[in-house]
């Protein structure tokens, strides 16, 4: 038996990345997965059969979660379609960096909503359903610059302080009807996202860490699992730092 065998979880952005991590991850311990991502092109749907080979459930719908009606509509697909949410990664998340200075309105405003406003429609939607099951786990994918700021990230920053406050928020308000929420921040991880840095940035990067490596996405995938199975079950309110010691 698995970690997570019985529990139906729904990860948002997962197509790549972070987010497809912890989407196999938890199907190898049994949980039936649902993801999101702006479209499901032919990636997205060799991310479902990499999912469902585990032998679990698995789904891939087209949503912005930027969009709160349109999220509305998912969860309640999702909801149909498998007859649970026990677990809600609230991950998909861009970067638009620049210097105050030069940062637009446009810039502000698309982080905010994709990172930030996204949780909301996501734990909107999804917290009647938990409240009803008195079961869930809410997992926001915050980021370090989300506890110590990052020159240069103003608007990203903001949004994973967000991220995380909206976790607290949510753990006090619902932890009475057994829901609990916590947040993960990642340090410096190879993906996409980070592939995009010239290399004297990212040798830079490496050398303040302790552990001397960048982060796998499977690194953040092992400790969502922790949050999101009940080895966790009397931690809720947290922010889990995953970063090889980057920041204490
Ligand atoms: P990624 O860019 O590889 O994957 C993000 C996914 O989210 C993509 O599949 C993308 O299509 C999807 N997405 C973007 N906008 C969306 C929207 N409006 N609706 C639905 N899906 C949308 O990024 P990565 O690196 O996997 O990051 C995942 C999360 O982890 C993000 O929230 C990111 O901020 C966070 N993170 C990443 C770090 C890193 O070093 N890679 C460090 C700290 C946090």
């Amino acid at each position: 038996m698995g970690l997570l065998t019985g529990k139906t979880a729904l990860i948002t952005g997962a197509a790549r990345g972070i987010g497809k991590a912890i989407a196999l991850k938890f199907a190898e311990e049994g949980a039936n997965v649902a993801f999101t991502d702006l479209v499901i092109d032919e990636n997205g749907k060799a991310t479902e059969a990499e999912i469902a080979a585990k032998g679990v459930k698995a789904k891939g719908y087209a949503s912005n979660a930027a969009d709160f009606a349109q999220t509305e509509e998912v969860v309640n697909q999702v909801k149909a379609d498998f007859g649970s949410i026990d677990i809600l990664v609230n991950n998909a998340g861009i970067t638009k960096d620049g210097l105050m200075m030069r940062m637009s309105e446009a810039q502000w405003d698309a982080v905010i909503a994709v990172n930030l406003k996204s949780a909301f429609n996501f734990i909107h939607a999804c917290t009647p359903i938990m409240m009803r099951q008195r079961n869930g786990s809410i997992i926001n994918m915050a980021s370090v610059v989300g506890v110590h700021g990052n020159a240069g990230q103003c608007n990203y920053a903001a949004s994973k302080a967000g991220l995380i406050a909206l976790a607290k928020s949510i753990a006090q308000e619902l932890g009475s009807r057994g829901i609990r929420a916590n947040a993960i921040a990642p340090g410096f991880i190879e993906t996409a996202m980070t592939a995009a840095l010239p290399d004297d940035v990212r040798k830079e990067w490496v050398q303040k860490i302790p552990l001397r490596r960048g982060g796998q996405t499977e690194d953040i995938a092992n400790v969502a699992t922790f949050l999101a199975s009940d080895m966790s079950s009397y931690v809720s309110g947290q922010v889990i730092q995953v970063d090889g010691g980057m920041n204490m």
